[in-house]
Formats: C-alpha cells, structure tokens, sequence
C-alpha cells in the first residue's frame, strides 16, 4: 500500500469537496433551465438518446429500477410507462430532485432521493433488477467506486444501461486556466466547460461546471473491473428526419457523436466470480 503524507491526503480530500460542491451548487443553479432545455421532443436527448434507449431496454414490467444522476426525473417517469414494480431516482441535487417530486401524481411506485452514485449503501445487494444512469457519470470523480456500487445493488441476471457522455466529445472540454479550447482525448486532467444550456443563457453567474474527462478505455476496464458483462456498445445516430429537414443539425451529430451508451448485465452465471471492489 502507498503511504501518502497526511498533508497531500487533507488536500486531495478538500479538493474533492470542493469540486463535489460546485457540482452539486451548479445543478442547483441550472435546475430550471436544464429541465427546460431537455424538455422538447426534438432535443438531442430525446429524439437521439431515448429513441435509442427505448429500443434496448430490458422488460421493466413489475421490476425494481434504480435512475442514478435522475436530475429533473424524465428517465424516472419515462420508465413509468413500462410498469416497474419500484423505480427510485437518485442526485446530489436539491433542486433536480424538487422538479423531480414536483411531477409526480401521488404515486407509491415511483420516489426521489438525494444520495450520490460513490454510495449507495442505502440499498441492500442485488436489489434492483435494472440500474440506469444518463449524463451523470462524467461529473464522479471515483468512477470504480461509482460502478462497482451501481454492480453490487442489481440483482443477478440484472440489466444496466449507461449513457455517457461520448469521450471523444468531452476531450474538446476547455482545460482550466487555458484561453484556447484544446482537444486532448488522453488527457485526463479534469476538465472545465460550458454546458450548452447556460451557454445560450446569460444569465447565470457561473455558467461553467467541473466534470472529468474518462477515455473510452477508462469507463470499459472499469465496467469490466467492477464486474459487468458488457453487451453492446451504442453510439445513437440522428433521426433519418433530419437529415431531410435539418441537415446542418445532422452533420454536426455526425460529425461528432456526443453519448455514448453501453448496455450491460450482472451475470448470473459467472460461478466463484468475486467482485474486485
Ligand atoms: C446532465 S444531468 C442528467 C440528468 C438526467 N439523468 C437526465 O438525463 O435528464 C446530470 C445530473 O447528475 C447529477 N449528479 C452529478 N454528480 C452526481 C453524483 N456524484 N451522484 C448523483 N448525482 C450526480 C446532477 O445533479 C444532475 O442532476
């Protein structure tokens, strides 16, 4: 084991607090707008994303669900739909998770927590049948204790989809202090940028959030590390309507695909297998 001088440890720890407090003050900040911006039919997240989601989904009817990162709960309430048993979303942020509540009807199946992703020692092992996160993964800063904490709550024979924020698209992330926007894919400093839906509003006071930048190798050895069954790797293509009706929109998805989503299982069947957490 390293032996690090307890000042270098202070220091780190206070960093991650630090940062963890921006995240979280920031999501506070852009509550409202990032609801409003992810609410239209058209936007990347459902016309891209979910289109694609929805097409991999496992069976949800009477199944346990947990949404980490739910943010404003649209995952939590489009799984709705599909008749889970339980469905609880979990963010760091109190005013996500306010808009959240504020959707639901009175409803015993579906419920909002605040809690991060680096713990969720409030629920037993194997507990959900089907663990879902979007856009969230990039802003942990342990991305092994995230996954192998998001591996130990499914079930065995469970289903886990991530979608993540495509690592080709975080490399062109600003670097703190730099005036130019540089693209680095290995550089894994963290990285600050201006996230689209405060960048065309003015006003907010900060409008830049801390996130990391994970290469792709990064999220599947870690995915493998913490003992996932990996079955599809997904990078979700623009409806064939926009290519007709919006081409400049459509290239520049093209041109750059911004998520990237992996669809995996807790195998059942893996005899003796020791999760390495
Ligand atoms: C880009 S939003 C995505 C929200 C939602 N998943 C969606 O797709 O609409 C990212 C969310 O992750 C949450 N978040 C950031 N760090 C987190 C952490 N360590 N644990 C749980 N939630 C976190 C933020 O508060 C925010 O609501």
């Amino acid at each position: 084991m390293i032996n690090l001088p307890g000042s270098f440890l202070r220091r780190t720890c206070n960093d991650i607090i630090i940062i963890m407090k921006n995240i979280k003050e920031n999501w506070d900040e852009m509550a409202q707008d990032y609801d409003e911006f992810t609410s239209p039919a058209d936007t990347y997240s459902n016309a891209i994303e979910w289109a694609h989601i929805k097409r991999i989904l496992p069976t949800l009817r009477g199944r346990r669900v947990l949404d980490i990162g739910c943010g404003s709960g649209r995952f939590s309430y489009y799984f709705k739909e599909y008749c889970p048993s339980e469905i609880v979303g979990l963010d760091i942020s109190d005013e996500m998770l306010a808009l959240a509540r504020s959707k639901a009807e009175s409803d015993a199946r579906i419920r909002f927590e605040n809690g991060s992703t680096e713990d969720l020692s409030q629920f037993s092992d194997g507990y959900f049948d089907f663990v879902f996160s979007s856009t969230t993964m990039h802003y942990v800063k342990d991305l092994k204790k995230a996954f192998s904490e998001a591996f130990r709550v499914l079930s065995p024979g469970g289903s886990c989809i991530l979608s993540l924020i495509h690592p080709l698209y975080s490399a062109t992330y600003p670097l703190p202090g730099c005036s130019d926007w540089e693209l680095r894919y290995q550089d894994r400093r963290m990285r600050e940028y201006l996230q689209p839906w405060t960048r065309f509003n003015d006003k907010h006071e900060k409008p830049l959030c801390r996130s990391y930048h994970y290469t792709l190798a990064d999220y599947m050895n870690t995915l493998i590390e913490s003992g996932f069954t990996i079955r599809g790797v997904h990078e979700p293509q623009p409806p064939d309507e926009w290519r007709l009706g919006n081409p400049r929109r459509y290239e520049d998805v093209m041109n750059e695909p911004i998520y990237i989503v992996v669809d995996m299982v807790r195998s059942s069947d893996l005899k003796g297998y020791k999760n390495p957490a």
